[in-house]
């Protein structure tokens, strides 16, 4: 097993070695851009972390899909954050604001591409399972981010389908990075689709738990700006719990004010402290809390499947950075 300590030095260092193509400028800076204001390199992480689990040792094999996935992520947050209108990213101007958002398509395409460029050096044993896996999530991520956008504008979103949503966005991509380290280390079969599980179910924790940040978190450590689904009129798991919990004539009232525009300061500011008032006075910032919970503890069972000792160790404590996390 590669020891913690590897692990973490190989993540920090994992885009110092990478140089990105020159020219066009306009094309390539907001790509280094993206790359170099950080972000907490989840993906690549847990990629690394189940290679760990059955090698001794990193090589380019592991490194650049390691750092595709890393570079998939921040293609999906550049063009999300067009979607979602959002100024504010990892602390900083969001690509789209500090260029424009034309600059941003493009630039998230070309980044799309070199994340296929880096996940293709995996070894040829694997290559055909690594990409098929790979596109599959790719293209399961954009479903994903179609039904977010879809249910903006749908009132009668159920839990189920928020879940199933939130698995598609979000889930898919970090449950393919758990797998991937696993393929590319060679582990059996039955240890690549439990490590999936374990990703998946990580992955609706990490989901709810942005929802929760986003509106409870503090902007300075989160680096995106508080209220943002709200204001957005985005259908978050407080919402869909708001509704779920609250009696008829409540409901429309939250309904309505989540429909309603919010365009200047003062505006969003209202909306923001209505909607959470409202969400304090269901209790839904506790419900998701237990939620995250309960899903770590569902991903720490398909975990134990794989491994027990210092192995799930690692697994484990992985999941708890999870949970508590501020950013
Ligand atoms: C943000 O992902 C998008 C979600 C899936 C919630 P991260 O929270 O991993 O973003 P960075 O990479 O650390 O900025
Ligand atoms: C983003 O979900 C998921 C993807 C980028 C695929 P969000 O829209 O909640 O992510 P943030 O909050 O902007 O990071
Ligand atoms: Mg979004
Ligand atoms: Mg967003
Ligand atoms: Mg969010």
């Amino acid at each position: 097993m590669i020891r913690q300590e590897t692990i973490d030095s190989a993540v920090k260092a994992l885009f110092g070695e990478i140089k990105f193509t020159d020219e066009p400028a306009g094309l390539y800076d907001p790509l280094r851009y993206m790359i170099a204001i950080g972000g907490k390199r989840l993906r690549p992480k847990l990629c690394l972390t189940t290679y760990s689990l059955y090698k001794s040792e990193f090589g380019p094999e592991i490194l650049e899909p390691a750092a595709g996935l890393e570079v998939f992520h921040s293609f999906t947050l550049i063009h999300d954050d067009i979607m979602d209108r959002s100024p504010l990213r990892r602390g900083v101007d969001t690509v789209w604001k500090k260029w424009d958002p034309d600059t941003a398509i493009l630039s998230g395409d070309v980044m799309c591409i070199d994340s296929y460029s880096r996940i293709a050096k995996a070894p040829k044993e694997v290559l055909s399972d690594v990409l098929a896996l790979f596109s599959k999530t790719a293209a399961e991520v954009c479903d994903g981010q179609q039904y977010d956008m879809e249910f903006e504008s749908r009132d009668d979103v159920t839990m189920d389908e928020y879940m199933r949503m939130i698995g598609l966005k979000t889930g898919v991509l970090i449950a393919c990075a758990a797998k991937m380290g696993a393929l590319i280390a060679g582990a059996p079969e039955l240890d690549c689709e439990s490590l999936y599980g374990y990703g998946y179910n990580l992955g609706l924790a990490f989901q709810v738990a942005d929802d929760y940040l986003d509106a409870y978190g503090d902007e300075k450590v989160f680096g995106k700006p508080i209220g943002g689904d709200i204001v957005n009129s985005k259908k978050s798991w407080l919402t869909i719990r708001a509704i779920e919990k609250a009696d008829a004539p409540h409901r429309s009232a939250l309904i309505d004010k989540m429909r309603s525009p919010a365009d200047s300061k003062e505006e969003k500011a209202a909306k923001i402290a209505w909607v959470k008032s409202f969400y304090d006075n269901y209790g839904v910032a506790e419900d998701a809390k237990q939620t995250i919970l309960d899903l770590t503890a569902k991903a720490l069972e398909a975990a134990a499947k794989v491994c027990e000792g210092e192995r799930y160790e690692r697994l484990r404590i992985f999941a708890d950075k999870l949970v508590g996390r501020t950013k």
